[in-house]
C-alpha cells in the first residue's frame, strides 16, 4: 500500500496537482502574467514559493458571484480580493494584462474591473516588458522589467489597496505625494468583501491606529513608545514576542507597518479586522478588541461614546452558539429591511434601543436586521447548534436563564415548556454557569490579561494533585485510569513536531490545525493543536480525555495522550499515514484507487466504528460532525473515525477567532440537529447515511448545487431512487468493480439513513445487519429531508418547538 501514499506540498494547488498526476511532466505553476497573459475561473497563480494562492472564488455556493482574491496558502482568509465592489459572474471573469499593459478582470454582463492601467506618467520604456507578478509576500505587482529581466520599476500594487487584512509589509498611513491613504476595511459580512462599517486607520498627527465604525472612533492604540502602543501589544498573551511595530514618518509619507517576530505560529502573520471591528491574527490572538468597545470606558483603548441609560456597564451581546429561543410566549420582533445595514449596524442599533434584546441579520446575504424586543427571556438549548444566521442576544440575559427555566413554568400558559422537567432546568443551570464562567474568564482575557495567573494556578493544582504531568512524555504510572494516556511536555511536543513548522502541517480539521510529529520513541504521532477557546477548565479537560481514552476500537483513531501548556492543549494521536477519506473520494485522480470492494469495507467499518461509540462503549458518545474528512485512512485504508469526543470538549462555544468553524457541517446536519438542535445517537446515522451516498458517488454532498435544479446528494440520489436508476449515482470510476446488488443495497440502506424523521431511520445495529445480511429485504424509503437544498437549513428563528427528555438526556454522556 505504500504506493498510496501521496505526499503532496501543500503548497501547491489542487488543480495543478491533477495535472501533475495526470501528465507527469512538472510544469511550475506560474507566478507571472506576461503582456496579453489571462488568468480564468479555472486556472491560478501561485507564488514562487508557493506562500500565496489567487484564484476566482466563489463567495456562496447558491450563487455564481466571484471574487479574484490571493490568500495564504493553507489558511481560509482571504488576504486580499481585487474586486470586493463587483463581483463577476463565475465562470466568466478572466484577468488579463493587455497588450495596452492594462490589468483588468473582465466578465460577462458590465464593463471590465481595471486594477491598473498604463499612463503617461508612468514613464514606461517602450523596449521594455511589463509583467504582473504574485509574490511570497501576497503582494500582486505590475512591474516594469529591465533588458536583462530586473525590475525598473512597480507601477502598481495590490499592497496598495488593502482589504481587511494587514500582511507584513503593508502600510496603515498616507502618502503624502498623492495623497493616497492606506487603511483597512473590515468585510461587511461574513461572505460579503463589499466594505463594511468598521476601517482601521492611522492618525498622523496623534501617531496612533484607530479603529472607526461609520467615521465613529471606537478604538486607539495610545502613544507608540518603546516598540510597543499604549493599548496594542507586539507579544500575545502568553507573553510571547509575535510582531515588531514600525512607524514610518517623513515628507512623503507617514505610516505605520509590522513585521513577524516569532517563528512559531501556525500561521504566517497577518492581522484581519473583522465584521465587528475587531483586530486579530489568525492565531486567534487580539491585537485590539473593538468590538468590545461599548463607549462606558477607556479601558484597553476603548472610546467614551454616549450610551443610552439603560445600559450598564458588563452589557455586552453574545453570539448564542445554538439556538436561544423564548420561555414566554409573548414574544416580539422589530425588522429593519435597508439592506445597507450589516450586522455590526444591526448591532449598534439594538445597542441603542433600549427594547431590544437581541439582533441578527434579516436576508440570506447578512444584510438587514431582525431586532428582538419586549419582554423575552431567553434559554440557551443546545451550545452545539448551528446557527445561521448568527443570533446575538445580549449578555444579561443568559444570566437571568438560570431563574427563569423554574419559574417560566409557573407563568407560561399552554406551550409545551410546562411538563420539562427539574432536570433539565437543572441541566440549563449548569450550562448557563459554564458559558457565564467562559464569558467572564474571556472577557478578563481580552480587557485585563490577568487570566495568566490564574491559569497558572490551576495548573499549579493540576500539577500537585497528579505527577503523571511532568512526565517527559513518557507513559504515566495508571494514576489516570486504565489507559495508556500520556502527558507530554510542551518542549517533547515542541520537538516533535519541529516548532509546528510548516512543513508538518498535515491540514485544518474543526477544532485546530494538525501537525505531524515523531515522538522521542520513534513512533509517528498526529498532534492536534486545540484552538484557544475551549472554555474547559484543565481539570475538566483532563476528566474528559480520559473517558475518550478509553473508547477504544479498530475503527477509531486512538489518542496517545494530550498536552497543556498555558492556556493551549494538545491532543496527540497516532498518525494515519494515507490522510483522510475525502483526500481520495473527492479527487478525480485518487478515487480510482478506490475500488468498490475497498469502499464497502470503509463503509462497513465507519458503521461499526459508529456502533461502538453509540452502544457499546463505556460511556455513550455521539460525534455529530461525521463526515469524509474526519475518517482517517491507515496503512491498510482501513478506517478510522477520528475527532469524536471532541464535540464534548468544545462545549460551551466556537472560538471567536475563526467564526467559520461550527460543529457540524453543512449537508451531513440531520434537520432535527440543524433547525432545532436536537442531537441524538439518530443524527449521527442520518450524516452516515449522507457518507454513504457519497462513498457511492464519489460526490461531495455540497457538490451538487451547480446543476439548474438546486439539489443537495440526498435530495439528487432520491430523484435518481424515485425513477428506479440507482445505478447513475455511482462514482463512473467505479464501473470495473462495482457489485450491483451489494452496491443498490448500500444505496438503499443510505436513503433509510437519511429519512427525514429521525425514528424512521435505522439505528447503526439495523445498519450492519441490512448491509451484511444478503437475504433481509430493508424497508422502502421515503422521500428524505432536505430535498429542495439548503434553504431549509439554519431557520432557527422559530420559538415554539417542543421536544422530548429523551434527546437531551442523550446529550449526556451516559456511564454504563
Ligand atoms: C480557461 O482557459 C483554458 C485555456 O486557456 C481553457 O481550456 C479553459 O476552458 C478555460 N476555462 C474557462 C472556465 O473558461
Ligand atoms: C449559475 O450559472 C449557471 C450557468 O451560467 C446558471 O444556470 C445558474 O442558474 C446560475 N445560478 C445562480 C444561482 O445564479
Ligand atoms: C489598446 O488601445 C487602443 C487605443 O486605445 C485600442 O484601440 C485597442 O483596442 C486596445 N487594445 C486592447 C487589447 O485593449
Ligand atoms: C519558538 O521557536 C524558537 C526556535 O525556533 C524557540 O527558541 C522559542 O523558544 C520558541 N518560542 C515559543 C514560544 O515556543
Ligand atoms: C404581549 O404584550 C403586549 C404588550 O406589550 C400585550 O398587549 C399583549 O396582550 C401580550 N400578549 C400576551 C399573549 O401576553
Ligand atoms: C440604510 O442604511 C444606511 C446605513 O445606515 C443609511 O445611510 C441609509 O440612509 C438607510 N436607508 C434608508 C432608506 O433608511
Ligand atoms: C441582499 O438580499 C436582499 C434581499 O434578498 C437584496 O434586496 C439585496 O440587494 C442583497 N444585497 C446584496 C448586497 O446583495
Ligand atoms: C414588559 O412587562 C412590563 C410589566 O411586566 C410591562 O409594563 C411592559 O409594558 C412590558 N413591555 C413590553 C414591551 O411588552
Ligand atoms: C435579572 O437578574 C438580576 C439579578 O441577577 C435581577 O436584579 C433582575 O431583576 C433580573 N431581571 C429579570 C428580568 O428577571
Amino acid at each position: 500500500m505504500s504506493s498510496l501514499r501521496f505526499q503532496l506540498p501543500n503548497s501547491l494547488n489542487l488543480s495543478f496537482l491533477i495535472f501533475a498526476i495526470l501528465w507527469t511532466y512538472h510544469e511550475a505553476a506560474r507566478d507571472t502574467l506576461k503582456l496579453g497573459d489571462t488568468l480564468n475561473s479555472s486556472s491560478s497563480l501561485v507564488s514562487a514559493k508557493g506562500k500565496f494562492t489567487m484564484c476566482f472564488y466563489v463567495n456562496d455556493e447558491n450563487s455564481n458571484s466571484s471574487y479574484l482574491a490571493a490568500w495564504q496558502t493553507g489558511s481560509r482568509n482571504h488576504a486580499w480580493i481585487a474586486n470586493r465592489y463587483t463581483p463577476v459572474l463565475y465562470p466568466s471573469g478572466v484577468l488579463t494584462l493587455d497588450m495596452n499593459k492594462t490589468l483588468k478582470i473582465m466578465h460577462k454582463g458590465g464593463d471590465p474591473v481595471v486594477l491598473f492601467r498604463a499612463s503617461e506618467t508612468n514613464s514606461i520604456h517602450s523596449t521594455s516588458s511589463v509583467v504582473a507578478t504574485l509574490l511570497d509576500s501576497g503582494n500582486f505587482i505590475v512591474q516594469e522589467l529591465n533588458y536583462d529581466g530586473t525590475m525598473r520599476q512597480v507601477l502598481w500594487q495590490s499592497f496598495d489597496y488593502p482589504t481587511d487584512t494587514l500582511l507584513p509589509g503593508m502600510k496603515v498611513g498616507v502618502n503624502h505625494k498623492n495623497g493616497h491613504i492606506w487603511f483597512l476595511s473590515a468585510w461587511s459580512g461574513e461572505e460579503q468583501p463589499a466594505p463594511g462599517p468598521f476601517t482601521l486607520d492611522w492618525d498622523p498627527s496623534g501617531r496612533e491606529l484607530k479603529i472607526k465604525r461609520r467615521a465613529v472612533v471606537y478604538w486607539t492604540s495610545g502613544i507608540f513608545r518603546d516598540g510597543q502602543f499604549e493599548f496594542m501589544k507586539p507579544y500575545d498573551e502568553l507573553g510571547t514576542l509575535r510582531y515588531k511595530f514600525s512607524i514610518v514618518s517623513n515628507e512623503n509619507e507617514d505610516y505605520f507597518t509590522y513585521t513577524s517576530a516569532s517563528v512559531n505560529q501556525s500561521y504566517g502573520p497577518q492581522w484581519v479586522l473583522n465584521i465587528f471591528g475587531r483586530l486579530l491574527d489568525l492565531n486567534g490572538n487580539v491585537i485590539a478588541p473593538a468590538d468590545q468597545c461599548y463607549g462606558f470606558t477607556t479601558d484597553g483603548g476603548c472610546q467614551r461614546r454616549d450610551y443610552p441609560s439603560c445600559r450598564h456597564i458588563g452589557d455586552t451581546f453574545v453570539e448564542t452558539n445554538g439556538f436561544f429561543r423564548s420561555l414566554t410566549s409573548n414574544m416580539t420582533t422589530k425588522h429593519d429591511s435597508n439592506t445597507s445595514l450589516t450586522l455590526s449596524d444591526c448591532k449598534a442599533a439594538c445597542w441603542e434601543d433600549c427594547d431590544c434584546l437581541g439582533f441578527m441579520t434579516l436576508f440570506e446575504n447578512q444584510t438587514g436586521c431582525e431586532f428582538w424586543v419586549g419582554n423575552w427571556t431567553f434559554s440557551s438549548r443546545d451550545l452545539f447548534g448551528y446557527a445561521n444566521p448568527r443570533i446575538f442576544v445580549l449578555s444579561g440575559l443568559s444570566r437571568n436563564d438560570t431563574n427563569s427555566a423554574d419559574t417560566t413554568n409557573e407563568e407560561s400558559d399552554t406551550n409545551s415548556w410546562i411538563w420539562i422537567g427539574t432536570s433539565i432546568a437543572a441541566a440549563l443551570l449548569l450550562m448557563v454557569l459554564c458559558i457565564l464562567c467562559y464569558l467572564l474568564r474571556r472577557r478578563k482575557s481580552l480587557l485585563s490579561g490577568k487570566c495568566q495567573q490564574k491559569i497558572e494556578n490551576e495548573l499549579l493544582d493540576l500539577v500537585q494533585s497528579d505527577k503523571s504531568l511532568d512526565a517527559e512524555g513518557l507513559p504515566n504510572d495508571g494514576k489516570m485510569g486504565h489507559n495508556d494516556l500520556s502527558a507530554y511536555t510542551y518542549a517533547s511536543v515542541l520537538a516533535a513536531t519541529s516548532n509546528f513548522s510548516d512543513e508538518n502541517k498535515l491540514g485544518e480539521g474543526g477544532f485546530g490545525p494538525v501537525y505531524r510529529g515523531k515522538s522521542w520513541t520513534g513512533r509517528d504521532i498526529a498532534v492536534k493543536r486545540l484552538s484557544r477557546c475551549s472554555g474547559q477548565g484543565t481539570l475538566e479537560f483532563k476528566n474528559e480525555l480520559i473517558l475518550i481514552s478509553e473508547l477504544q476500537h479498530t475503527n477509531l483513531v486512538q489518542l496517545l495522550g494530550f498536552c497543556i501548556h498555558g492556556e493551549e492543549r494538545m491532543l496527540i494521536y497516532e498518525y494515519m499515514p494515507n490522510k483522510s477519506l475525502d483526500f481520495f473520494l473527492f479527487d478525480t485522480t485518487r478515487r480510482m484507487l478506490l475500488d468498490w470492494n475497498k469502499r464497502f469495507s470503509i463503509i462497513e467499518g465507519i458503521a461499526q466504528g459508529l456502533l461502538y461509540l453509540h452502544k457499546y462503549s463505556r460511556v455513550r458518545v455521539i460525534h455529530r460532525d461525521l463526515k469524509a474528512s474526519n475518517i482517517l485512512l491507515d496503512e491498510n485504508m482501513i478506517p478510522r473515525i477520528s475527532d469524536f469526543g471532541l464535540a464534548r470538549i468544545f462545549m460551551h462555544d466556537e472560538p471567536e477567532a475563526n467564526t467559520h468553524r461550527v460543529v457540524g457541517t453543512h449537508g451531513y446536519m440531520s434537520p432535527e440537529y440543524a433547525m432545532e438542535g436536537i442531537f441524538s445517537t439518530k443524527s449521527d446515522v442520518y450524516s452516515f447515511g449522507v457518507l454513504m451516498l457519497e462513498i457511492i458517488s464519489g460526490r461531495k454532498s455540497s457538490s451538487f448545487n451547480d446543476n439548474d435544479h438546486v439539489l443537495n446528494i440526498v435530495g439528487y440520489a432520491w430523484e435518481l431512487w424515485k425513477q428506479g436508476l440507482g445505478l447513475q449515482l455511482m462514482d463512473p470510476t467505479l464501473c470495473s468493480s462495482y457489485i450491483e446488488d451489494q452496491l443498490l443495497r448500500c444505496f438503499h440502506v443510505g436513503l433509510l439513513c437519511v429519512e427525514e424523521k429521525a425514528v424512521d431511520r435505522p439505528t447503526m445495529s439495523d445498519v450492519i445487519s441490512m448491509l451484511t445480511n444478503e437475504g433481509m429485504s430493508p424497508p422502502a424509503p421515503t422521500k428524505p429531508a432536505f430535498c429542495t437544498g439548503r434553504k431549509v437549513v439554519g431557520n432557527g428563528k422559530d420559538g415554539n418547538r417542543s421536544e422530548s427528555v429523551n434527546d437531551i438526556s442523550d446529550y449526556e454522556f451516559e456511564g454504563r
